[in-house]
């Protein structure tokens, strides 16, 4: 009989951490973002996740100086020639069609990526602040001349703040990340690593993760160390239990 009850007990006891286990992931998977990015900006084109480019610019000594692999989407709001008004478009970077170029001083590193035909030129500017011997990214510009533009889109800061890294590092971020630029561009990376200066022979350096990357591991580490806890918890009881039904026997 006790036999019994202390099985059920047991089996009562595993259970319930699991399904609280399943319960806090599901609470936290609504709270996550969307993956799929929206398709009503864009109802005629599939925003899918953009493939990763790969681009490289090299020194005036031959060899690379700032490598990137990455995934590129524009957010971009312009005035349609065809609608004759300003419409939203989601347009990935594909990297069979871009051609990567630019330079490297020692304070600064520039990566210009230029699509077919030179309909798009997107530059991004990276900062070395050599005292902290960190880096970011400090300038995005971007030109267009797409068929449907009514006039040449140009969008241009040169006081950003993003991806920032540490001289000797390369910088990491598997999220997706929105980069913006002007009320009328905005540009969605995903799966970056890159690397603006201190590179060692065309490799990238040890990954610095980003922000992101860490708020999401952090996650099923809770998730885990609750239910490690729980099962703890539950088998401190079971052997209790044991030990006091064990001294009733004995005194009987
Ligand atoms: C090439 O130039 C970079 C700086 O721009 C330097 O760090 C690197 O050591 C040079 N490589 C060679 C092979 O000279
Ligand atoms: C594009 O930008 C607009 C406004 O800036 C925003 O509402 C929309 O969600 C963005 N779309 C994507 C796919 O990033
Ligand atoms: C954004 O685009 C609209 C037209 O599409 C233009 O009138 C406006 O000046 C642009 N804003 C900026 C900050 O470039
Ligand atoms: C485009 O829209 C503007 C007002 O938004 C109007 O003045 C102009 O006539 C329109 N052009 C065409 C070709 O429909
Ligand atoms: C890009 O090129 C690679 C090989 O050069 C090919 O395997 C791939 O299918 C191409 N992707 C697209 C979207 O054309
Ligand atoms: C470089 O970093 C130092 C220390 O963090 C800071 O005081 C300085 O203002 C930075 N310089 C620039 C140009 O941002
Ligand atoms: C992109 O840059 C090239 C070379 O500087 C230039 O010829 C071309 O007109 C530019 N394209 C746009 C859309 O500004
Ligand atoms: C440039 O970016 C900064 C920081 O994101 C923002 O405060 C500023 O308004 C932007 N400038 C323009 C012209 O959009």
């Amino acid at each position: 009989m006790t036999q019994m009850c202390r099985v059920q007990s047991w089996c009562l006891g595993v259970t319930l951490p699991l399904i609280l286990a399943a319960a806090l992931h599901q609470g936290f998977a609504t709270v996550a973002p969307p993956t799929t990015p929206q398709t009503t900006a864009a109802p005629h084109k599939d925003p899918e996740r953009p493939e990763r480019g790969n681009y490289l610019v090299t020194g005036s000594n031959g060899t690379a100086c700032l490598l990137a692999y990455m995934g590129l989407q524009l957010n971009i709001s312009f005035t349609s020639f065809s609608q004759n008004k300003t419409v939203q478009d989601i347009v990935n970077l594909q990297p069979n069609f871009t051609k990567s170029s630019g330079s490297c001083e020692a304070e600064s590193a520039t990566l210009r990526l230029t699509t077919d035909a030179e309909k798009t030129n997107l530059t991004f500017v990276f900062a070395l602040n050599t005292t902290s011997n960190k880096y970011h990214l400090s300038e995005v510009s971007l030109s267009a001349a797409w068929p449907d533009m009514k006039e040449h889109f140009f969008a241009q800061n040169r006081s950003l703040d993003y991806l920032r890294g540490t001289l000797g590092y390369s910088y990491m971020c598997r999220e997706e990340q929105t980069l913006s630029v002007t009320p009328n561009l905005s540009i969605n990376t995903f799966q970056v690593q890159l690397q603006p200066f201190g590179l060692t022979g065309d490799k990238f350096g040890a990954a610095e993760e980003c922000q992101l990357d860490e708020d999401d591991m952090l996650i099923p580490i809770i998730v885990g160390a609750a239910l490690a806890g729980l099962v703890l918890i539950v088998l401190l009881a079971y052997l209790i239990g044991r030990k006091r039904s064990h001294a009733g026997y004995q005194t009987i």
